[in-house]
């Protein structure tokens, strides 16, 4: 596990190569099993693997969506809000567990944030995605998780990026 957290990075660039199925169903089985905030689990994973849906994905915002293009597989991480009032929160440790445990299964993958992002000037990205996808209004998305086999390998943050500066004990700052 200490692993995959001190080696992880964001994958933006991916082969062709088609995630097989089982992959995907462990993928999901952690998200699912995932914390949440009293068990409430208000997520919902709509798995994407159709290219023109990942290409329309892709234009779900203007900056920073289009990684999902070339990638074999999306998960859409929508939230229930009348569920739970810390939605963001379990679905943003939802996003996460799906990216480590696609590090955990050889796969690279990377968050695409919807979230209080817009499409342009009259469309949210979370809309544009609702539509495109038929979600219901109860739910909301929150990020767009792009997986697949890497097809670059990034190296590892160091010691340079680790900045132990932000890390505290006891009390913020020395009376
Ligand atoms: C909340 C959140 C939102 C992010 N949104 C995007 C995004 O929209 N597009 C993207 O390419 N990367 C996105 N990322 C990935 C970050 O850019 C990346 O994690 C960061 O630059 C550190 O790089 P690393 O993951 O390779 O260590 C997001 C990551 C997080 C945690």
């Amino acid at each position: 596990m200490l692993d995959i957290l001190y080696n992880r990075r964001s994958t933006r660039k991916f082969s062709d190569k088609k995630i097989e199925e089982a992959l995907v169903k462990q993928l999901l089985k952690a998200a699912l099993l995932a914390p949440s905030s009293k068990n409430g689990q208000p997520w919902e994973f709509i798995v994407v693997d159709d290219a023109g849906l990942l290409n329309q994905l892709s234009l779900s915002k203007p900056h920073g969506a289009c990684l999902l293009k070339h990638a074999p597989l999306a998960v859409v991480v929508a939230g229930d809000k009348t569920k739970s009032d810390v939605w963001i929160e379990d679905c943003s440790i939802a996003s996460i567990i799906l990216q480590l445990a696609a590090e955990g299964l050889g796969l690279g993958s990377c968050w695409v944030q919807i979230h209080r992002r817009f499409h342009d000037d009259e469309q949210t990205a979370n809309e544009f995605i609702c539509n495109l996808l038929h979600i219901p209004s109860h739910l909301e998305v929150l990020s767009v998780v792009g997986i697949g086999y890497k097809a670059t390998d990034r190296s590892a943050l160091g010691t340079k990026e680790t900045d132990w500066q932000k890390v505290k004990r006891n009390s913020y700052s020395k009376a």
